[in-house]
């Protein structure tokens, strides 16, 4: 897997921010839309300050971006503090002319009995858009992408997950204490992010570093989910120096 390694996180985001922000106006002057994949978590945060900024100062357009988010807790309410929907409004779509219908997030407060049908119309409706065009992703601790916790197929598909403890512990600093972190969440699976036609893993800091060797250098397989990358054919890792420590 190729990696770019960048002084620090915030260089990393500005450089990803110019490659998306170049997609969307390539797509936009061929007049088709973009379709991008979004993650949420601590990583993308700097990366959506700054297309907030380029929205802001330097004219970039969203009115013909679609996006797709990788996962959402299950159950949640979309305005509760810790869900997904309200981290995306709040970090990004709030502040930009994307079209609200043009938004997608999995659905925390389907009825159980639901789940799998709604899984099923995401994934028309990602084939109906044309494919995702640029999947952006974080790599959690123990190698998750999206929420593929380790053991996750290749050729799974978009679903309800039970997320792994160590997981919840790493996600419960958004939450009062570890009992409120949700067992459950729904994500897109390995078969659907290996299907984007191009894809950026971030990964900042020395606890990613690890994991972020596993992924890069280890062996393809499905304990450390990330390094199925290693078989797509326009992936990158997006590191800070921290990230990249590892890496021999
Ligand atoms: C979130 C997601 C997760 C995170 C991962 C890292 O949408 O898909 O895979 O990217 O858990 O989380 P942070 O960025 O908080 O370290």
């Amino acid at each position: 897997i190729p990696v770019q390694i960048f002084k620090n996180a915030r260089e990393g985001s500005e450089s990803v921010a110019r490659t998306i922000a170049a997609l969307i106006r390539e797509k936009q002057a061929a007049g088709k839309p973009c379709v991008l994949g979004l993650a949420t978590g601590s990583t993308p945060k700097n990366l959506y300050a700054e297309l907030v900024r380029m929205h802001q100062e330097e004219e970039l357009s969203f009115e013909g971006v679609i996006t797709f988010n990788l996962d959402e807790y299950y159950p949640i309410e979309p305005d509760a503090l810790q869900s997904y929907h309200r981290f995306m409004q709040e970090q990004l779509f709030n502040h930009v002319d994307i079209r609200p219908e043009n938004i997608h997030i999995p659905d925390g407060t389907l009825p159980k009995d639901q789940v799998k049908a709604w899984c099923l119309a995401y994934e028309e409706k990602i084939a109906a858009a044309g494919g995702i065009d640029l999947q952006i992703l974080g790599i959690g601790n123990n190698g998750h992408i999206g929420f593929n916790e380790p053991g996750s197929n290749v050729n799974s598909r978009t679903r309800l997950i039970a997320l792994e403890n160590t997981t919840r512990l790493a996600n419960s600093y958004e939450f009062s204490n570890m009992a409120q972190v949700p067992r459950l969440a729904i994500t897109m699976g390995i078969s659907n992010i290996l299907l984007a036609r191009k894809v950026i893993l971030l990964a900042w800091g020395q606890h990613k570093a690890p994991v972020v060797q596993r992924a890069v250098e280890g062996h393809n397989t499905e304990q450390v989910p990330a390094s199925v990358l290693q078989q797509h054919p326009d992936c990158t890792f997006v590191l800070d120096e921290q990230a990249a420590a590892e890496l021999t």
